[in-house]
């Protein structure tokens, strides 16, 4: 067993303390952040940092780091106050890892990655084709956090486009029936199994399945 301490984490070189500390949060969410410029230019950015935040209204929260040198899809989302999330899935996860490199301003990453824009209607962020699961995101607020430069972005669901068979009965989402994938760390790409659904938890009663699936 090993017991990493706070000053061993300080010490440690950049990319090192980066792998490390970014696995520790658990596996995360994986979503490509579709945005266009006030002049018409389409960005595309790949988030690990998208959580909920609350159902009512419907609220999602992302990360976006410090925006110290360009951040081209935050000044987006400043400029426009909108932008799509769309849903990492198996069969393009390398192009969407590719998005994270820095590619000029002029330049898409559509164009750059392979990957499709697709135009919705009465919104000016485009969305990614080859997504199962898409969702537009209005700008709530943009709030900084001092203690490390960087800006919790809040934004509100404008609207959800997914296929008809991966909506369930009661309002769950089948990720998994999607192919969703998740990351662990910076660079790793999973497809996660379900061990099933399981009751709303009481007192009173011992856990069970809601389904096996
Ligand atoms: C797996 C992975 C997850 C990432 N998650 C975030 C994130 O949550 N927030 C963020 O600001 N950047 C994140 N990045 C980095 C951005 O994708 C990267 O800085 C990108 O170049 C930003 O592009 P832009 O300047 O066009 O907005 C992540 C990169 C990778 C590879």
């Amino acid at each position: 067993m090993k017991r990493i301490l706070r000053a061993e984490i300080d010490e440690m070189e950049k990319r090192f303390r980066a792998n490390f500390i970014n696995a520790l949060s658990g596996y995360k969410s994986a979503n490509l952040v579709g945005t266009r410029s006030a002049d018409g230019q389409a960005n595309l950015s790949i988030v690990s940092s998208v959580i909920h935040l609350g159902s009512n209204p419907p609220l999602l929260g992302m990360v976006m780091r410090p925006p110290s040198v360009t951040r081209h899809s935050y000044e987006n989302i400043l400029e426009t106050k909108e932008f799509s999330l769309n849903h990492i899935a198996s069969p393009f996860f390398q192009q969407a890892h590719q998005t994270s490199a820095r590619y000029d301003r002029e330049e898409s990453e559509f164009e750059a990655t392979g990957l499709t824009e697709r135009a919705v209607e009465n919104w000016r962020a485009p969305a990614v084709d080859e997504a199962p699961i898409r969702l537009g995101m209005r700008l709530v607020e943009d709030m900084p956090i001092p203690h490390n430069g960087t800006r919790f972005i809040i934004a509100e669901i404008a609207w959800v486009e997914m296929e008809e068979d991966f909506l369930s009965q009661d309002g769950f989402v089948d990720l998994e029936a999607a192919n969703v994938v998740t990351i662990s760390g910076l660079d790793r790409y999973l497809k996660p199994t379900s061990l099933g659904r399981l009751n709303y938890a009481k007192t009173d009663a011992p856990t069970s399945f809601l389904s096996k699936k």
